[in-house]
């Protein structure tokens, strides 16, 4: 997936990042064989868009980005272009990424407690891990496939 892929994880370094940072892992994971600007979402270069990186030995081995993007009139983070490396995966960077980019987020955003995603439904179980639950029935986003809506609320 990425030529310079580390040996192992030690000293897994999680960070915000910048979208070219992070958008190869994106387009290999979420969007292969469609062309790299299908890895540029809506937002990516908004003011208040947030990209997070997991590196180890330099190489981005997780990525993941919030949006500021309301839920049912409630301000909200959207999340969006989670994947970690197939070499990685079931080594615990996606879940460490996610609770490490939802800490941060509500470190500069107390007032914002609600996040949301479109998960696919493959991917679902992940998510429900991490203490998000689905709102929805499954549909589908072409040409991805079956999705459902996920929410957490970090309200106390
Ligand atoms: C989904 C994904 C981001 C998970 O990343 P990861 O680094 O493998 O996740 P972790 O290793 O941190 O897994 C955390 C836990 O979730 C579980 N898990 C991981 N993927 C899962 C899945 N698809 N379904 C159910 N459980 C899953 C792991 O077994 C682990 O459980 P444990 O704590 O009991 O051991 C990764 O598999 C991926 O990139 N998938 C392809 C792209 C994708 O579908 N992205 C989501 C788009 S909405």
């Amino acid at each position: 997936m990425n030529a310079s892929l580390p040996e192992s994880l030690d000293g897994l370094c999680l960070r915000h990042a910048s979208p070219a940072e992070i958008r190869p892992l994106r387009h290999a994971v979420l969007r292969a064989g469609q062309p790299i600007s299908a890895a540029h979402f809506a937002g990516d270069d908004a003011a208040d868009t947030h990209h997070f990186g997991a590196f180890g030995g330099g190489a981005v081995v997780g990525c993941l980005t919030f949006l500021l993007n309301s839920l049912d009139d409630e301000p909200a983070w959207q999340l969006r272009g989670m994947a970690t490396d197939p070499a990685f995966t079931g080594r615990g960077v996606g879940s460490q990424l996610l609770a490490f980019a939802e800490q941060a987020l509500r470190s500069e955003r107390p007032d914002i407690v609600l996040f949301w995603c479109n998960a696919r439904v493959p991917a679902a179980g992940f998510y429900r891990l991490l203490g998000w639950r689905a709102v929805s029935d499954a549909f589908v986003i072409e040409p991805i496939g079956p999705h459902v809506k996920m929410v957490k609320s970090l309200a106390t």
